[in-house]
């Protein structure tokens, strides 16, 4: 596991601690119609602020590429911050630097909140600026970053402030690569990964990965049509990558000479089209129509699939099973989904899921809550699985290497 402080290693009554939140929500119509990343942030901002720091929010906001767009202001979010937190003040500051920002934070008393603007606001940011991020670390004395969801994105307020001020990692990045660790770092096995979703192209790195790691390997979703063409299987008008055939067959090539189990749907549910309530046929997989599409996993494929993966010990779920969107097509991504939360209750199995439209899939599965660990981070949680090193993970191990934040405090 990845060395780093954390906020035990930190003395902060009085400080001005800077906070590296992801509170990147999803919003419409002014309404934060999914607070989880918000409330699992404020775990770190309230223990700030009842040990008297001056806790200084920093985030960005869907992506305005460096410009001031009202639209992705932070600052309706600054009220769902204080809802979290049990409805303590959260000013806020109408940007990130400059004068108003020093103008915010000289106002501030210990134990206090402050959100800034989007950090996205300035280009400096997404460049990685050294002097945008020395702007950000002039408002702070310490810098805490709780943001494992932006872990994989080397910007100025996820990587660069990690070495210009003493830094730990937040009570959400501690969870979140705790989690990530039990499941892939050090796991007990045997260990399975369930992996859905439309397209191999956007998971082949993670495929190509996972099959070197795991002892099950479960694919799902319409990518798993592209692996059933690999085997020789008509897939009728299912959604599939046809120039993609050849890596899928070369991923289960590899799983063979690893002894990875790679777990395909050998019985699926097909229908016209996808459309909610459309009459749907249950096949095996070698049996599709020229004019039907796959749509979904059936139940006697999602039995052998519950059947393997109560050998495990430990899932790492990232994706839907079918177009869960759409009922009844959700229906063995739920069943699925359901065996494993049980297990999991059980206590017989650890499963973390993240990435991408997993939480809405479990959320739908009714599940949410019964597995192990459930991420928050999209890209974030990906990349990791891909085995790829993050930014801001590494930059905040960096920084425990050169210098404890103990250390470093002294020197403040
Ligand atoms: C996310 O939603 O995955 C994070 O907030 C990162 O956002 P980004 O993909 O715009 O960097």
């Amino acid at each position: 596991m990845t060395n780093f402080a954390t906020l035990n290693d930190l003395d902060v009554k009085g400080r001005r601690v800077l906070v590296r939140s992801d509170l990147n929500v999803p919003v419409q119509d002014g309404v934060i119609s999914d607070a989880t990343r918000i409330d699992r942030g404020s775990i770190t901002i309230a223990e700030l602020s009842a040990a008297g720091a001056k806790v200084i929010v920093l985030s960005h906001f869907r992506r305005p590429l460096g410009q001031r767009i009202p639209e992705m202001s932070l600052r309706p979010v600054a009220k769902g911050l204080s809802d979290a937190l049990g409805g303590k003040a959260v000013a806020f500051s109408d940007d990130c630097i400059g004068e108003v920002a020093i103008k915010a934070v000289a106002a501030m008393k210990n134990g206090d909140i402050l959100l800034l603007e989007n950090v996205r606001f300035h280009k400096g940011e997404e460049a990685n600026d050294p002097e945008f991020a020395k702007s950000l670390a002039a408002l702070g004395d310490l810098y805490v970053n709780d943001a494992f969801s932006c872990a994989h994105r080397a910007h100025a307020s996820t990587e660069a402030l990690a070495g210009l001020l003493p830094s730990a990692a937040g009570r959400n990045m501690e969870a979140e690569l705790s989690a990530l660790d039990s499941a892939l770092g050090t796991p007990e096995r045997p260990v399975a990964a369930v992996v859905g979703g439309a397209k191999i192209s956007s998971k082949l790195e993670l495929l190509t990965s996972l099959v070197d790691k795991v002892d099950t390997l479960v694919i799902g979703g319409a990518m798993a049509n592209t692996f059933l063409q690999a085997r020789g299987f008509s897939v009728g008008t299912s959604l599939c990558e046809p120039d993609l055939v050849a890596v899928a067959r070369t991923i289960d090539l590899r799983a063979s000479a690893t002894a990875c189990d790679l777990v395909l749907p050998f019985e699926v549910v097909i229908a016209e089209s996808l459309t909610e309530g459309a009459p749907t046929r249950t096949i095996s997989a070698g049996e599709v129509p020229e004019d039907m599409m796959i749509l979904d996993v059936g139940p006697a494929a999602v039995s052998e699939t519950v059947r393997r993966l109560t050998l495990c010990k430990t899932v790492v779920w990232n994706g839907p099973m079918g177009a869960f969107e759409i009922p009844p097509f959700d229906a063995g991504t739920n069943a699925v989904a359901q065996a494993v939360g049980t297990l999991c209750r059980q206590g017989d199995l650890l499963a973390v899921a993240g990435g991408g439209d997993t939480v809405s899939a479990l959320t739908n599965a009714g599940v949410a809550d019964e597995f192990t660990y459930l991420s928050t981070a999209g890209g974030a949680f990906l990349e990791w699985l891909e085995g790829k090193e993050l930014p801001g993970v590494a930059a905040l191990s960096k920084a425990a290497a050169k210098a404890p934040a103990q250390e470093n405090l002294a020197q403040v």
